[in-house]
């Protein structure tokens, strides 16, 4: 596999969503996702995703949409806009709809203080009917947490909780500039048990600078001796023409494209032995964790937040650049704080691109998400289901023979199947069902 690693060593869209974000565009505009939101029927659940973009040190590797504060001054002020945007999107929905996912992501929520935290808990309670089973997860730097606020999460409800490692190693971490020592992590897991947050993610990479397969093995041991209940092994994203923090990063130092798969297959085994499901295409999770039960009975989704059990009709994203999907299509909040702050002072929603999904947009999307999930799709069913003809994936499926012909995957009677050893090529499988993708655009980071 590994000369096939250099052999398709080609830069394609993780498909966190379909059409992929370069797709979206100012058709759908604060007035089109008023509609949308308002034509939500009552009892449609929703998930709610709140963007916290902020940090207090930048990560030289990071692709986030975050921006490096040293003071609190801009994160209160966020918050009052991102109340004002709560306020504004419940109004433009019918009734009040059920939570059942409530996610905090950034940037770093952990920069909340714990009593900002509690306020906009409040908040949402005011709008919305927070399950007494939703899943409430919170985004956590390991480096800014304190046990006070550890305790403010748990108070709030917090049930899951997704802690940033990247690496253990000394070299490494200075390579990226992220220090954060071993006990550091373990530190805050232990006060996540004693208060009672047993679901614990972690998220690590490979392909950093320095790193080195006895090293990402070592990364793995040192992660699940702390019995995380998942695990995402991220491929580092090196996209310096988007990112250009990421010119920070000493390229002579980072793995090249079989080293990478080398990483990514060792960790991969080795948390397998260990016991982990192997989810998709870079999670693993324990066999009771939610996640691992709903690949179990294929409801494995994929959204902006990567592999989800989430089956929630409509997510809903607040603050800067967060994106949200509803029946009709997505959309995207404005990026710069300013121009998002404004828009919601003046009283507007802060839209700022999506993209309407076409009928073939709804089959394609399916048909890419289900080879991300499943690794493997059976094209005559959803094409019966979509009314749709498998006559309409004639250049897909040329586009996979030369994977076909080198067993990465295969095609019988309309079913496609990857093999287990080439998940890390799912999402070149994928991209052939891509039908916006541009041959050669260096827009997007590594296949693997
Ligand atoms: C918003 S951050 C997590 C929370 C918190 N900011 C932290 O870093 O601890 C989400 C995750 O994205 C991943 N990530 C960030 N930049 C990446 C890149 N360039 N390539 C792959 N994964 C990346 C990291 O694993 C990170 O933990
Ligand atoms: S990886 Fe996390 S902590 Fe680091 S800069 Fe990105 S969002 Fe901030």
């Amino acid at each position: 596999m590994n000369n096939l690693a250099k052999k398709y060593d080609l830069q394609v869209p993780r498909y966190t969503s379909y059409p992929t974000a370069p797709q979206f565009t100012d058709a759908v505009d604060a007035d089109r996702y008023g509609e949308w939101l308002g034509g939500l029927a009552d009892d449609v659940p929703v998930s709610l995703y709140f963007h916290i973009p902020f940090c207090d040190t930048l990560c030289w590797f990071c692709a986030c949409y975050t921006k490096i504060v040293n003071r609190y001054q801009p994160i209160a002020d966020y918050l009052e806009t991102l109340l004002i945007e709560l306020k504004l999107t419940a109004e433009r929905m019918e009734g009040r709809h059920r939570v059942q996912h409530l996610h905090w992501g950034g940037g770093s929520p952990t920069l909340l203080r714990p009593d900002d935290w509690r306020r906009m808990m409040d908040a949402i309670g005011d709008d919305f009917d927070i399950a007494a089973s939703a899943e409430i997860a919170v985004e956590l730097d390991p480096r800014d947490t304190t046990e006070d606020y550890v305790r403010a999460l748990a108070a709030g409800g917090v049930n899951r909780v997704s802690i940033g490692v990247q690496d253990f190693h000394a070299q490494v971490q200075e390579a990226v500039n992220r220090i954060q020592p071993f006990e550091v992590t373990r530190r805050v897991v232990g006060w996540l048990r004693d208060h009672g947050i047993d679901a614990v993610n972690m998220d690590l990479l490979y392909g950093l600078p320095h790193q080195t397969e006895a090293r990402i093995l070592d990364m793995v041991d040192k992660a699940v001796s702390m019995e995380p209940q998942r695990l995402a092994l991220f491929g580092y994203a090196h996209v310096p023409w988007m990112k250009t923090h990421q010119r920070l990063i000493d390229e002579d130092a980072l793995p090249g494209a079989d080293e990478r798969w080398r990483q990514a297959e060792a960790a991969a085994e080795r948390l397998v032995e260990l016991g982990y499901v192997r989810i998709g295409f870079d999670h693993f999770a324990k066999p009771d964790d939610s996640l691992a039960k709903s690949l179990a009975n294929r409801t494995l989704r994929r959204n902006f937040q990567g592999y989800t059990a989430d089956a929630a009709g409509a997510l809903i994203g607040l603050g800067a650049s967060a994106i949200g999907m509803l029946p009709e299509g997505y959309v995207q909040n404005i990026a710069p704080l300013k121009d998002y702050t404004r828009a919601l002072e003046a009283g507007r929603l802060a839209t700022a691109r999506g993209a309407q999904f076409t009928p073939e947009d709804n089959l394609r999307r399916e048909v890419i998400e289900r080879i991300l999930c499943d690794m493997e799709v059976d094209l005559n069913e959803l094409c019966a289901r979509h009314g749709s003809d498998i006559a309409a994936f004639t250049k897909s499926l040329a586009a996979l023979e030369p994977y076909i012909a080198d067993g990465i995957c295969e095609v019988t009677g309309g079913t496609i199947r990857v093999a287990d050893a080439s998940r890390p090529f799912s999402r070149l499988i994928a991209a052939a069902f891509d039908a916006y993708l541009q041959p050669g655009a260096k827009r997007h980071a590594r296949a693997v």
